[in-house]
Parts: structure tokens; C-alpha cells; sequence
């Protein structure tokens, strides 16, 4: 991968916060962003798993979406409170405007955007995702972007997570952050 001298210098004095839909690589690209940069990667809705002590299916089907809704605020918000780290989301919590102000307050959010072809396939590779069972996953999906990616362009930084490799899309994400982290410097 061609990394620039650029993206060796990112710290990131922020969390950097990865948002977008199911499918769209949010915790596979935050944790090889943040080896990448030398930086701690979390992934919320596992924090939201030991949190609750059960899965998120369980949480959905026992307790109900809001009950998710509200640990997945907790959660986010201690980890905004804590030292910066690579913060993988789970698709709606920047929905939520709590967390959205939050986030976009206190972290700079980057958005993987993907289009549906490419979240039909991927969150097929993947159960546990209690949304997509509720009937046609394609349609959901389609339904999901409509609702959602209006709020998701409010974020910091876009990246379009296309069908490349992993490494390609680490380093988009990788140089548009450091295009936005020196952009921010320059403006203070
Ligand atoms: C959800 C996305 C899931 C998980 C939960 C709800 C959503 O995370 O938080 O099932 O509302 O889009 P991923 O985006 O990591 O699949």
C-alpha cells in the first residue's frame, strides 16, 4: 500500500468516529485504520455486548430496539470521554441526535459510504443483524439509505467504500482524514 509521508504524521487529537450503513466495512476499515495510524480501535456495538452481557439479537427480540438504542447512547458516549481512539459505530447510532451532537462536537466522524449493491452483498456474509430480518434485506437496505444518507452527510469526512481491496480503501480513508485533520490546523 502507498502510504504519503502525510499520513505518517496523522495523530489524531480527536476520536475518530467511523459511521454509515450495515455493510458499509465501518469495523473492518476502523481497525486497520487505526493500525495503520498507531491509534486504539473500539468497536461500540461490541462494547454494547458486554455492556448488556448478552447479544444484540437478544437485546432486539427480548428487550426491544429502544432498549438497544439507549446502551448504544451510554456507550458512546463514554467512549467519546475517553482518550482518542478509532470508534467503529453501529449504522444508527448517528441517527440518535444525541450522539450525532456528540460526535460531531467532540470527534471527527468519517462517513463510508457504499451503495446497495455492495451492503446487499456484505451483510449477506454476516448474520445478527436483527434490522435486515425483518423481511426483504435488499429492500430494507434501500429503505435505510433513503432515511439515513441525508443525516450521514453531515459528517466531517466522506469516503466512498467501493468493491476495491480493503488496503485501497484504508488508504482513501487514511488521506482524507490527514487532508481534513492539516485543513483544520490551517484554519486555526
Ligand atoms: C444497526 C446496525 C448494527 C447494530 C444493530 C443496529 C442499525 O451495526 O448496531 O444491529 O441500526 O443500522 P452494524 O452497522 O455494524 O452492522
Amino acid at each position: 500500500m502507498a502510504e504519503t509521508s502525510a499520513q505518517h504524521q496523522i495523530k489524531p487529537s480527536k476520536s475518530v468516529v467511523m459511521i454509515g450503513l450495515m455493510g458499509a466495512g465501518k469495523s473492518r476499515i476502523g481497525r486497520e485504520l487505526a493500525a495503520l495510524l498507531g491509534v486504539p480501535f473500539v468497536d461500540a456495538d461490541t462494547e454494547i455486548v458486554e455492556a448488556a452481557g448478552c447479544s444484540i439479537p437478544y437485546i432486539f427480540e427480548h428487550y426491544g430496539e429502544q432498549a438497544f438504542r439507549d446502551v448504544e447512547l451510554r456507550v458512546i458516549n463514554r467512549l467519546l470521554d475517553g482518550p482518542p481512539h478509532i470508534i467503529a459505530t453501529g449504522g444508527g447510532a448517528f441517527l440518535n441526535e444525541n450522539v450525532r451532537t456528540r460526535i460531531l462536537n467532540h470527534a471527527t466522524s468519517i462517513w463510508l459510504r457504499a451503495e446497495l449493491d455492495i451492503l446487499v452483498e456484505r451483510t449477506g456474509r454476516r448474520g445478527g443483524r436483527p434490522l435486515l430480518e425483518k423481511g426483504d434485506p435488499r429492500e430494507i437496505l434501500d429503505e435505510l439509505m433513503k432515511e439515513r444518507y441525508p443525516v450521514y452527510a453531515m459528517a466531517d469526512i466522506i469516503v466512498d467504500s467501493l468493491d476495491v481491496t480493503i488496503a485501497d480503501t484504508v488508504n482513501d480513508t487514511a488521506k482524507a482524514l490527514a487532508e481534513f485533520l492539516e485543513g483544520q490546523q490551517d484554519s486555526q
